[in-house]
């Protein structure tokens, strides 16, 4: 049976994972593994409806606990249903966006205390946590103009650029005080080099 491998892809809007999450599938399909591709929030029935609420840009009044609770009880669902039976299989998980994204969105971003989504990381992930870590990381700035350019903004990228930076400094924080887990991508960089870092850091796994 081949190893199953926990992968997830983070970064600020418009950083790319989104869009290169494909093609590291098929660095991996192409090497006979198999693959399956999901995102937080959502990934499930639940956490897709779950996922609308907490984008829906006329929900104004979402307090910040409830948005942290909202995106772990989604994950609780998605690690029930799909992670985890799919990493049982032996098959190897790439997730757009997983815990980190609280740290740096409802910590960084909102200024909920760590110890609090801590407490929600201990409880509904008992210890299981990605085995590497995808960080595409770009000027904020460039980010928003090509997050803006795709769709319309949702809840979060109404938010101020600030905001934004925040999110950006606390996955670089992150990023260093875990560098084994973490690997990171200059998404400012042109496509064809931004495939080449993926490939150099994937490498040992294919
Ligand atoms: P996406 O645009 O990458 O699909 O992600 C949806 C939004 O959800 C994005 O703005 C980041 C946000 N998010 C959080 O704020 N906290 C989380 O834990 C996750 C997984 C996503």
């Amino acid at each position: 049976m081949q190893e199953a491998l926990f992968i997830t892809l983070e970064g600020v809007e418009g950083a790319g994972k989104s869009s290169l999450m494909d093609y590291i599938s098929e660095l991996f399909t192409r090497a006979g593994l198999a693959v399956i591709q999901t995102r937080e929030p959502g990934g499930t029935k639940t956490g897709e409806q779950i996922r609308e609420i907490l984008l829906d840009s006329n929900n104004i009044g979402l307090e910040n606990n409830t948005e942290l609770l909202l995106m772990f009880a989604a994950r609780m669902q998605h690690l029930e249903e799909v992670i985890k039976p799919a990493l049982a299989s032996g098959q190897i998980v790439i997730c757009d966006r997983f815990t980190d994204a609280s740290y740096a969105y409802q910590g960084g971003g909102r200024g909920i205390e760590e110890s609090r989504i801590q407490i929600l990381e201990d409880w509904v992930q008992e210890g299981l946590k990605p085995d590497l870590t995808l960080l595409f990381d770009l000027d904020v700035e460039i980010g928003l103009r090509r997050a803006g350019k795709r769709s319309q903004a949702d809840r979060f990228e109404q938010e101020d650029i600030l905001f934004f930076e925040r999110i950006r400094s606390c996955y670089l924080e992150r990023a260093n005080k875990e560098p084994t887990r973490f690997r990171i991508i200059d998404s400012g960089e042109s496509l064809e080099n931004v495939k080449q870092q993926i490939q150099k850091v994937l490498q040992e796994h294919l």
